[in-house]
């Protein structure tokens, strides 16, 4: 008798749109494992009892997208120290029959900044993180976790900035949206969370004037693939940090677990997903 395979699904509601069915069956497929990776949709009063049966129905674990992350937090067994710290969580996994739960998203940006500018931490002056949603989270406390140490966060909501500065700790100020000229000014490295710019959004409006000559700027938005901010910050001749490769990256820790093999992002995984992108665009 041949041993079950090992199962992994995306659960949201709806799920249709998710990409990880794609990346994750892009891997298993190019690195010959025997796993399957599903999507899986539930409705809101539904989740609970899916996440308690789905050592039974064969899922060694998943990642959780909307509208269940919160309910995802409350109903862990496990929650890593990240995941705490940051409040969310994306990707869990069974050990000793608790659900546990981790946060990948800030590995995502940190693995495709680090691939795309591996010399991003030399000379950092300040980091701007432009929104203070889940997202911004992530990133402002992967940043803090390699010592990066002057990050500014600007938000429409200044009680949101103020409270993820609080939360990050000494190395972060709060900035009212209208203050954005000032966080900008001498600012290295510069990170769009928002939603601005994203197909059928708003347009997102931020002067490039005061960044430093060197900076980098980082649109987390991958659809379009080329955002205003980075086609503005190109025409600057500014270095470039486009938000599908924070995508592809978040998507290895997960797949290492369920697996056993961390994966690698490649070009090929990159024009696949892009291709699909710009199918649905
Ligand atoms: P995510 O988990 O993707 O980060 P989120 O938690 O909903 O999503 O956060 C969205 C971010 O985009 C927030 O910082 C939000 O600002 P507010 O906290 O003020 O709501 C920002 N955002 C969304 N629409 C915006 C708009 N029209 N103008 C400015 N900021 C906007």
């Amino acid at each position: 008798m041949t041993a079950a395979i090992r199962k992994a699904c995306v659960i949201g509601y709806p799920v249709a749109h998710s990409r990880s069915p794609m990346i994750h069956g892009h891997w298993l497929r190019t690195l010959g494992l025997q796993g399957a990776y599903e999507r899986a949709e539930a409705a809101p009063a539904d989740f609970a009892a899916f996440l308690r049966d789905m050592p039974e129905r064969g899922y060694v674990g998943g990642n959780v997208t909307v509208p269940h992350k919160e309910q995802l937090f409350a109903l862990a067994g496990e929650l890593t120290d990240l995941a705490r710290r940051i409040g969310s969580a994306n990707t869990i996994w069974f050990e000793n029959g608790q659900l546990c739960a981790d946060s990948t998203d800030g590995h995502g940006f940190l693995g495709h900044l680090d691939a795309t500018v591996p010399e991003w931490e030399k000379a950092l002056g300040r980091s701007v993180i432009l929104g203070a949603g889940g997202a911004a989270r992530c990133i402002a406390f992967a940043l803090a976790s390699r010592g990066v140490t002057d990050i500014a966060i600007v938000n429409r909501n200044p009680a949101r900035a103020e409270a993820l500065a609080r939360d990050v700790g000494r190395v972060t100020r709060a900035f009212a949206w209208t203050e954005l000229p000032t966080a900008l000014r001498e600012a290295s490295l510069l990170i769009n969370t928002t939603s601005l710019g994203m197909a059928h959004q708003p347009p997102l409006d931020c002067p490039l004037d005061g960044l430093r000559e060197d900076a980098i700027v980082n649109d987390i938005v991958y659809a379009p693939l080329e955002t205003p901010l980075l086609r503005t910050a190109r025409a600057r001749d500014l270095r470039t940090v486009d938000g599908l490769g924070m995508l592809l990256h978040q998507a290895a820790p997960g797949f290492a677990r369920w697996f056993g093999v961390m994966p690698a992002v490649t070009d090929e995984l990159r024009s696949l997903v892009e291709a699909d992108i710009q199918k649905s665009a």
